[in-house]
């Protein structure tokens, strides 16, 4: 929790740290060995996550970036491809990981403003059977996507689309529970493991993380079929990603799990109070939040002073990050003083 004093990181809800109900959770989870598969907390939350989205089977993995990386080449063999968005985590962020450990070639298609590939344009990306082509194999989506919410009738059309088409679906849902909060919160739905069931059902794969908004501090799951999840097993054990007494780890996401996703919408809550605070300033355009993301474009003559803005905040506790839009995240450890706070340096800042 934020106080007057104390640094409000509003750069990703990664930061989070373990509430103590979490730590204590840890340190009375049972313990095995799971590269023996005999880490009896791991296998519960493997249980839990592949049962909450209807799944047969699930993999704990150390990121999200490993469990994107076991998915797609679970999915894809050499000489494969699959199609992605530009902006997608999986092909923009992750060191181009499936090209580089698999040979599976990407194929990225630019996203509709709403962060959508248009169906068209995946229709038009697949490649026919033919010696000149890779075999297109996977359609990648993510959801959220930058924050926002993809529309489930989208999602459902595109994946039947990929599907029709004899392609597999994988969702990279690092985010999944704060898509289906918003998602709930439009078809004015209370069951968010249901709405995020929902989604994940329209997909052979679903890469879930941890460690984002549900506050866990280190750990993915991968679910999907019993034998689909048998290769990513071997995968990750490549990867580098076989853990002993994981349970540790296991036992925080279980809880995470258990505590941190009916509180979600308050930090979507609290995204929109920040972007709410931040109209009406000369020099900043701010994108409506779906979920928990704010994005903020600097415009006109503001636009040469983003890095003085976030050197600005980061002298006053307020950490935020510009790579290239300015970007707010709200999550487990901020609060409504930490968003005012933010707000009121902001604006100070744009009337000096
Ligand atoms: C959408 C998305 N997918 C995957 C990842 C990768 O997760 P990790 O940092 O655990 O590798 C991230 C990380 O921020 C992400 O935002």
């Amino acid at each position: 929790m934020s106080t007057s004093h104390s640094i409000v990181d509003l750069r990703s809800d990664t930061v989070t740290q373990p509430t103590p109900a979490m730590r204590e959770a840890m340190m009375a989870a049972p313990l095995g060995d799971d590269v023996f598969g005999t880490d009896p907390s791991v296998n519960a939350l493997q249980e839990k996550i592949a049962a909450l989205l209807g799944f047969e089977a699930a993999l704990f993995v150390p990121t999200g970036t490993q469990s994107n990386l076991c998915a797609i080449l679970s999915h894809c063999g050499r000489g494969d491809e699959y199609i992605v968005g530009q902006q997608a985590h999986c092909y923009r962020w992750e060191g181009g990981g499936a090209a580089v450990f698999g040979s599976v070639q990407p194929q990225p298609l630019d996203h509709a403003p709403d962060g959508t590939l248009p169906l068209a344009q995946i229709e038009a990306a697949i490649k026919p059977d033919d010696a000149h082509f890779a075999r297109t194999k996977l359609l990648a989506l993510e959801n959220t996507l930058g924050g926002k919410l993809l529309p489930f009738e989208y999602v459902q059309a595109a994946t039947d689309l990929a599907k029709s088409k004899g392609l597999q679906r994988h969702l990279d849902g690092a985010r999944l529970f704060n898509a289906a909060t918003a998602q709930a919160a439009l078809n004015k739905r209370s069951d968010i493991r249901a709405e995020a069931r929902r989604i994940a059902q329209c997909f052979d794969s679903v890469s879930v993380c941890f460690s984002k908004g549900v506050g866990a501090p280190v750990g993915s799951a991968l679910v999907g079929s019993r034998e689909f999840i048998a290769r990513a097993h071997r995968i990750r054990k490549m990867a580098g990603g076989g853990m002993r007494q994981a349970g540790l780890l296991a036992a925080a996401a279980s809880h995470a799990l258990d505590h941190h996703v009916d509180r979600l919408a308050d930090d979507h809550a609290l995204a929109q109070r920040l972007a709410q605070g931040l109209e009406g300033i000369e020099g900043l355009a701010v994108e409506a939040p779906h979920t928990n993301i704010v994005f903020v474009d600097l415009t006109g003559a503001a636009q040469a002073r983003s890095s003085e803005l976030l050197a600005s905040l980061n002298s006053q506790g307020i950490l935020a990050t510009g790579l290239y839009r300015l970007r707010f995240v709200t999550h487990l450890d901020v609060d409504a003083a930490g968003v005012d706070r933010a707000v009121a340096a902001i604006r100070a800042f744009f009337k000096s």
